[in-house]
């Protein structure tokens, strides 16, 4: 069997404070194996009602520096040494018309950018020297959240197309850094399609996509069962579709060839 979340002891699930990161962050806690499962957001009354449920919480954003990040991660590893899973699900997204391009808030795109992308690069970073060692005790897992929209963009949520569009194509190289490596780091994507959530709230959107996304506890179940299986591509719905047309062949391809690796 594949490396699994039931052999997780302690999982992080970034953006937990709603949608598909608390609702995992749930299911996850409630595994019979009873993993510790800690979750961040900038939202404090939330944490405090998710503290109440039985996690551990973290206050921290996201939009932030590396050496921030860097410093987030020491205090998380040293209060909880068993971490090994890291699900990187926090994420914004905004729409941009460039057909208006004198609308367009380039303060915006930048900070999408730093959310979606670059701070879950400043995670994977400072997270895996300590995933890498605990692998040699067990199976680590890290996990980012994408999109269906990493693979055909949206074009009224172009940038925030862009953002999960990097962090898939990363997530091929970086799963083969870790195989070649020979560590025992093991890094699945979990890709959603359109689902139930807060994301589409801050651009006044809810109303219109609630007609189309799959229910959460529909998409939740899915997942669980992507990850208890260690599947490294976790997709639902049309994602599915999308994900088997056009990214499962990439899957035998290494370094932008078939079956070639190139270590240098
Ligand atoms: N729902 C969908 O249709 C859909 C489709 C494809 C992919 N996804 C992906 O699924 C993941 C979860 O999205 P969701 O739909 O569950 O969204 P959501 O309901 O809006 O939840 C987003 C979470 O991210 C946190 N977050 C946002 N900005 C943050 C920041 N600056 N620092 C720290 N935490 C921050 C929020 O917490 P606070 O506000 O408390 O900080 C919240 O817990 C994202 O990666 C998203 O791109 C969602």
């Amino acid at each position: 069997m594949s490396a699994n979340i039931l052999t997780s002891k302690c999982v992080l699930v970034t953006g937990a404070t709603a949608g598909i990161g608390r609702a995992l962050a749930r299911e996850i806690r409630d595994l019979p194996t009873h993993p510790t499962v800690i979750v961040t957001g900038r939202r404090q009354a939330r944490l405090d009602e998710l503290a109440k449920e039985g996690f551990e919480t973290v206050k921290f954003d996201m939009d932030t520096t590396p050496d921030k990040i860097k410093a987030f991660a020491d205090e998380v590893v040293g209060k909880y040494p068993k971490l090994d899973a890291i699900i990187l699900n926090a994420a914004i997204q905004n729409m941009v018309n460039f057909a208006e391009p004198e609308k367009v808030d380039l303060s915006k795109i930048s900070r999408e950018f730093n959310i979606n992308y670059l701070a879950v690069v400043s995670m994977m970073t400072a997270f895996l020297p300590h995933l890498i060692k605990i692998g040699n005790e067990r199976p680590a897992l890290l996990i980012p959240v994408t999109s269906d929209l990493s693979m055909i963009p949206l074009a009224p949520v172009c940038n925030y197309s862009a953002t999960k569009a990097a962090l898939h194509s990363l997530i091929f190289s970086l799963r083969i850094q870790m195989e070649n490596a020979k560590t025992n780091v093991h890094v699945l994507e979990i890709i959603p399609p359109l689902v139930e959530s807060e994301l589409h709230d801050a651009e006044g959107r809810t109303e219109t996509v609630s007609k189309y996304w799959m229910p959460l506890a529909e998409f939740t179940s899915t997942v669980m069962d992507g990850l208890k299986e260690g599947k490294i591509a976790i997709t639902a719905g049309w994602a599915t579709a999308t994900y088997d047309r056009f990214e499962k062949p990439k899957e035998g391809f290494r370094n932008g060839m078939m079956n070639v690796d190139m270590q240098n």
